[in-house]
C-alpha cells in the first residue's frame, strides 16, 4: 500500500510516497529556512504562510516523482504533533481534507516517533535477498531522538509502541548547537557549521563540562551553553577567539553526554539495539563515537541516511503505514 506522508511541523513543507512502510518512492522537501536565517531562529508566522503556499505544489511533485496518480494512494499520514501550532494546522487540515475527499484513511503521526522510524526506510525496493539478510534493525530497541526541539529516549517495543524513558530537562541538543553558534556569530542553524569547524579544532586546552544526571535517563545542556558564554567573556579581543577549538570542545561535551547516557540506559534496560534520529543524528562526531562505543559493547547502532535525519515526510508516511495497519492513528 502506498501512503502519502505530509510534514509541516517546522520550516520544512515536505511530502513523500512510501510503499508498505519501507520503500521511499518519492520524498520532496521545500524549506523556508533561508527566510528565517536573518532572525536567528524560526519565525512561526513566516513558516505557516510558506506551508500554505507550498503544500499543494509539493504534494503534486511527490506524486509525479513516484509516477502515481492521486487515486492510487491507499492512505494519508500527517504529522499532528509536536511542532509549531500554525504550521501543524496547515498540514493537518490539508491531510484531513484529502482523506475526506478521497475516502482514504488518515493517520495522525507523532513527529518525534517518526524520527526514529527513519531507520526503517529504504531508498530502493527491497529484494527477497535483502529481506533474508535482515537489513532492518531488530526490536525492541532504545531510541534516541536528538533534534532542534527535542532530546528524548524511548523504548521502542514495536512500530507503534514508544515508551518515554527520559528527556532533556532544559535545552535540546540541537538547540544548544544553535545557541552556541549564535554566541560565536556562526549563523543559523548552528549544528552543521559547528560540526564542520570542530574537525579542525581538536585540542586539550579548552574543556567544557558534560552534565551527567546520574541515576536518571535525563539530559541537560543549558549549563554547557552558559560555560561557553563565560569562556567567551575571558577573551578581551573577539578576534582572538579560537572558534574551531571552542566548537570542538563544545561538541565533544554534547557527544559525551549523549553517548554515555545511551550506553548506561542500554545496559540498565538490557537492550542491544540503538536507533538514533533527528537533525543532530547527522553530526559526524556523534555518529563516529556511537559506532565505536556500541561496537565495543556489542550494541547494534543505526542512523538514518543524512537526508532522513532532518525533517522529512517519508518518516511520517512510513510510521503512518503501521498505524493504519493497526487500525488507528496516534
Ligand atoms: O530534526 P530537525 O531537522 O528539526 C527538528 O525537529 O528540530 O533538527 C534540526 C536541528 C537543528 O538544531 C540543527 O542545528 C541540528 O538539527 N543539526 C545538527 C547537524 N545538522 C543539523 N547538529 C549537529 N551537527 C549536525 N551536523
Ligand atoms: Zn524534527
Amino acid at each position: 500500500m502506498n501512503i502519502l506522508g505530509i510534514e509541516t511541523s517546522c520550516d520544512e513543507t515536505a511530502t513523500a510516497i512510501v510503499e508498505n512502510g519501507r520503500w521511499i518512492r518519492s520524498s520532496i522537501i521545500a524549506s523556508s529556512l533561508k527566510e528565517h536565517a536573518r532572525y536567528g531562529g524560526i519565525i512561526p508566522e513566516i513558516a505557516s504562510r510558506r506551508h500554505l503556499e507550498l503544500i499543494n505544489l509539493v504534494t503534486q511533485q511527490a506524486l509525479k516523482k513516484a509516477n502515481l496518480p492521486l487515486k492510487s494512494i491507499g492512505g494519508i499520514a500527517v504529522t499532528a504533533y509536536p511542532g509549531l501550532v500554525g504550521s501543524l494546522l496547515v498540514g493537518v487540515s490539508f491531510g484531513r481534507a484529502l482523506s475526506f475527499a478521497l475516502k482514504k484513511p488518515l493517520a495522525e503521526v507523532n513527529h518525534i516517533h517518526a524520527h526514529l522510524y527513519s531507520n526503517f526506510l529504504s531508498k530502493r525496493k527491497e529484494t527477497v535477498r535483502d529481506a533474508s539478510k535482515k537489513m532492518r534493525p531488530g526490536l525492541p530497541a532504545l531510541g534516541l531522538v536528538v533534534s532542534g526541539g527535542h532530546t528524548s529516549l524511548f523504548l521502542m517495543k514495536n512500530f507503534t509502541t514508544f515508551t518515554p524513558l527520559g528527556q532533556t530537562r532544559d535545552d535540546a541538543a540541537g538547540e544548544a548547537f544553535d545557541k552556541v553558534a549564535r554566541l560565536l556569530d556562526l549563523g543559523f542553524p548552528g549544528g552543521p557549521v559547528i560540526d564542520r569547524l570542530a574537525r579542525n579544532g581538536k585540542n586539550q586546552d579548552i574543556r567544557f563540562p558534560s552534565a551527567d544526571l546520574r541515576n536518571t535517563n535525563d539530559f541537560s545542556f543549558s549549563g554547557l551553553k552558559t560555560s561557553v558564554l563565560y569562556h567567551l567573556r575571558s577573551y578581551k579581543n573577539r578576534k582572538a577567539i579560537p572558534i574551531e577549538k571552542i566548537a570542538y570542545a563544545f561538541q565533544k561535551s554534547v557527544v559525551t553526554s549523549l553517548v554515555n547516557k545511551c550506553l548506561a540506559v542500554c545496559h540498565r534496560k538490557n537492550l542491544n539495539t540503538l536507533l538514533v534520529g533527528g537533525g543532530v543524528a547527522a553530526n559526524s562526531s556523534l555518529r563516529k563515537r556511537l559506532i565505536q562505543v556500541c561496537q565495543k559493547n556489542k550494541i547494534d547502532v543505526y542512523f538514518p541516511a543524512l537526508t532522513y535525519c532532518m525533517d522529512n515526510a517519508a518518516m511520517v508516511a512510513g510510521l503512518g503505514y503501521h498505524l493504519l495497519k493497526k487500525g488507528g492513528s496516534h
